[in-house]
């Protein structure tokens, strides 16, 4: 059969790994997938800057959204991030134009994933995410296949990669907060802009997905209870440490009798608990459901590799022309979120 073809849209650190993954794997993936993929077109910031990748048969275009729109691709692939402006727009067009969407963008479906979700509907195409949530960790699937028959009650986890990094060196080292926040930079962990990681705002775009496919819920970060750990430390976590804690950034969502808890800070949490072992740029996402009780998994949360893993294994989906709701039920079927009374945490 054809070959599915890609433009891409963003040529940073997944990007580029991403490029890498389609190539070392081709054979493979067009085994498991029953098709080969490449990609066709791209778009980035710079042209001329060296990646180290070969893109010499891709059309180069200036404007994602022509490239979105355009005729020689099947799936449009967008790791730009931002929630408004070329990664929106070119989204939204893409759907529009009967594309497939694979994104990595955590803060655009944040915000418009609704929205979204909707229109991959009504335009018979599919709205892939795996990469959005806990980088390599394959949390969406789990939740909207594997956990499909679970009354869910509670998701919670470290989601951060960047924010569990600077906390383990924090305590380990005893560097200084900025020193640790510049070498989760250095390293490709960050967000394009980093005060979204140690802020909070990037584990609650997560969240606000995972609540939405945990409850059933319309996606609702605007509720979510905010604290980030800028303002953490060595002391701090110090402290902790003689008490026989460690702190963690977490991200909280559960059903209550008056609606549905969400929220994201600093928490202590014992040294002998799981959670407290989780360390540097890796992720653990828990999920109670009435029939299996409690799962776990934990993986590395970003990085080039690991969450170029998550957006191949969507494009495989694609190609195998798996069909799912992208959140999980129709978009029109969702629930209004009700937004639990704040308790004392
Ligand atoms: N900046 C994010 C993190 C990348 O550190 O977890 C993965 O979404």
């Amino acid at each position: 059969s054809n070959p599915l073809k890609l433009g891409l849209a963003g040529l940073g650190t997944v990007g580029v790994s991403v490029v890498k993954r389609l190539a070392l794997l081709e054979n493979e993936l067009a085994m498991s997938a029953g098709r080969s993929m490449r990609v066709t077109a791209v778009t980035a910031r710079s042209r001329d800057k060296d990646r180290g990748v070969d893109l010499s048969n891709c059309t180069w275009f200036d404007d994602p959204v022509s490239l979105a729109t355009n005729d020689d691709i099947d799936v449009y692939v967008e790791l730009m991030g931002g929630d408004s402006g070329a990664a929106e727009d070119s989204v939204r067009a893409a759907l529009k134009a009967g594309k497939h969407v694979v994104t990595a963008n955590k803060a655009l479906l944040a915000k418009h994933g609704n929205e979204l979700a909707k229109l991959a509907e009504e335009n018979g195409v599919q709205l892939n995410y795996e990469a959005a949530v806990a980088g390599g960790i394959p949390i969406i699937k789990t939740m909207r296949e594997g956990m499909a028959s679970n009354a869910i009650s509670r998701v919670y986890g470290i989601m951060n990669g960047t924010c569990n990094y600077i906390l383990t060196r924090m305590e380990l080292e005893g560097l200084s907060f900025e020193e640790c926040l510049q070498d989760a930079q250095r390293l490709g962990y960050a967000e394009a802009d980093p005060t979204f990681d140690v802020e909070g705002n990037d584990t609650a775009h997560k969240l606000a997905l995972l609540t939405s496919l945990a409850f059933g819920t319309q996606i609702e970060a605007d509720s979510i209870f905010l604290e980030g750990i800028t303002s953490l430390t060595t002391d701090d976590i110090k402290a902790a440490d003689e008490l026989g804690f460690r702190i963690k950034l977490l991200g909280v969502a559960q059903k209550t009798d008056t609606g549905i808890e969400q929220r994201v800070h600093p928490t202590m949490v014992p040294k002998s608990s799981a959670i407290a072992q989780i360390s540097g740029v890796t992720n653990a996402v828990a999920v109670d459901g009435d029939a299996v009780g409690s799962i776990t998994m934990s993986g590395p949360g970003a990085g080039g590799d690991a969450t170029a893993s998550a957006v191949v294994a969507d494009l495989v989906d694609v190609a195998r022309d798996f069909k799912i709701y992208p959140l999980g039920r129709p978009a029109a079927e969702l629930q209004p979120y009700v937004r639990a009374k704040m308790r004392a945490h």
